[in-house]
């Protein structure tokens, strides 16, 4: 009888293609644990992330809460607020542990240089007087057509190892399509050249899949690419469309392929990765990761997010920065914080449901932060649904995880969703 249930269950799931790694699947799912208070953080152990929402132009496909750039007094009127909304949290927080710090968007190095410099001055600031974890490995997000040399040499001033590269896809009809310009090879072999010169020790490439237009030979495309320019690490994204008005382009089973073809080639071209995961690294020993993620996705360790839209993480439940609703800019600068009042506390399985949609990137999930969330056995509290994965060969255990096997991937989806509250759909 159970049996059938799981059955009946996993059947329903996998219909659905709404399921991915993010969650709750419906904002309104989270409505009556909505608490009118500030996210509280008791735990030394956390990670920062640092939103900056602006870019040179607006992609459509894009699943970010971004603002085409603002003139130059917005820019530093944003950078200060974020920079005072950090400066209060550490001084309320002393005692923190900071396990991992990520500057994304949007493109944070589209900022006019003077005010990039101001952030990253900042940043270093704040490094050197914040306890750093022994794996602390910070990180920034930016495009080509928005670096330079005196941007390069800021990161690296303030003490950031590790610069990620959004190409996405070399379809010429898609890109312009969707509103966006991808570098020439020159301004790429510049900007290599220029990471080497101040020593960048990580670069990341990110790539998606499951675009529009997109075939074998888009994907070859991208490959030659990363075979070119060889970077440390590279990340393939599955297109996603929960916050967009379009439907998806591709059905599971093609993007099931998409994935599978990239995977092999990757693997060909000598980096490392699980099948599953989204990020490749040439160092087997490296998973390709900044420690904020890594903490965030394996360890569930908190999170902290300041800017515009941005999401934390305490023991006690998640909290959304203003602006998460497409606020006009300048109503949310006028506000003086971005820190708000958007918080959810939730109950053990809400949490159980977060952190395992979370793993979904890293295709494991480990069953000793399942036990400290759901202060219960998870082999128990979900023997049903582990029993019916197992047997379905979906997943497996090994090392104390729940590993998603290559047949479970084709449906990660409906995987991850078998860990969920009952309702989560509705
Ligand atoms: C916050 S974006 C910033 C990257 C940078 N601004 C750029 O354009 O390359 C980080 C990554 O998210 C991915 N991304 C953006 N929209 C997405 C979507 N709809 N579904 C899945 N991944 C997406 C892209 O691969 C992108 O590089
Ligand atoms: S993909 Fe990057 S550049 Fe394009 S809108 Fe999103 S954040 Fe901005």
């Amino acid at each position: 009888m159970l049996y059938t249930n799981v059955k009946k269950r996993f059947s329903i799931l996998s219909k659905s293609d709404k399921l991915n790694t993010s969650y709750p699947i419906t904002p309104s799912h989270w409505k009556d644990y909505k608490k009118d208070c500030e996210l509280e953080f008791t735990e030394k152990d956390m990670c920062f992330y640092l939103h900056i929402p602006f870019c040179l132009s607006l992609c459509k496909f894009c699943e970010y809460i971004k603002y085409k750039k603002p003139e130059k007094e917005l820019q530093q009127k944003y950078i200060n607020i974020l920079k005072n909304d950090i400066t209060n949290f550490i001084s309320t927080h002393p005692n923190i542990n900071l396990m991992g710090l990520d500057i994304g968007g949007g493109t944070p190095t589209c900022l006019d240089d003077e005010i990039f410099e101001d952030l990253m001055n900042f940043v270093k600031k704040l490094l050197s007087k914040t306890k750093l974890s022994k794996n602390f490995e910070p990180s920034i997000e930016s495009t080509f057509l928005t670096i330079n040399e005196r941007k390069i040499k800021a990161i690296k001033n303030a003490g950031l190892d590790r610069i990620s590269f959004g190409i996405q896809t070399v379809n010429k009809k898609f890109l312009k399509d969707n509103n966006r310009q991808n570098p020439t090879l020159n301004k790429m072999i510049e900007t290599f050249s220029l990471c080497q010169k101040y020593n960048i020790k990580k670069i990341n490439l990110d790539f998606m899949y499951g675009l529009q237009y997109q075939t074998k030979k888009d994907l070859q495309n991208s490959l030659a690419l990363i075979e070119f320019f060889r970077p440390s690490h590279v990340t393939l994204y599955e297109f996603r469309t929960n916050i967009l008005n379009i439907k998806e382009y591709k059905t599971k089973t093609q993007l099931f392929a998409q994935y599978k073809y990239l995977y092999k080639q990757l693997k060909k071209l000598g980096y490392h990765c699980d099948f599953g995961q989204n990020t490749f690294s040439l160092d087997k020993n490296d998973l390709g990761l900044s420690s904020y993620l890594k903490n965030r996705m394996i360890n569930f360790t908190s999170y902290k997010g300041f800017g515009i839209s941005a999401q934390s993480k305490s023991n006690q439940g998640i909290s959304y920065n203003i602006g998460k609703n497409l606020t006009n800019l300048e109503d949310c600068i006028k506000n003086g914080t971005f820190c708000s009042q958007d918080t959810y506390i939730l109950p053990k399985n809400e949490m159980l449901a977060k952190f395992v949609a979370v793993s979904g990137y890293f295709g494991k999930i480990k069953l000793d932060i399942m036990q400290q969330i759901l202060n219960e056995n998870p082999m128990k509290y979900f023997e049903n649904e582990i029993n019916y994965l197992l047997l379905k060969k979906l997943i497996k255990i090994t090392n104390n995880q729940i590993v998603i096997t290559p047949k479970g991937f084709k449906h990660y989806g409906a995987v991850l969703a078998m860990f969920y509250p009952n309702n989560c759909m509705e």
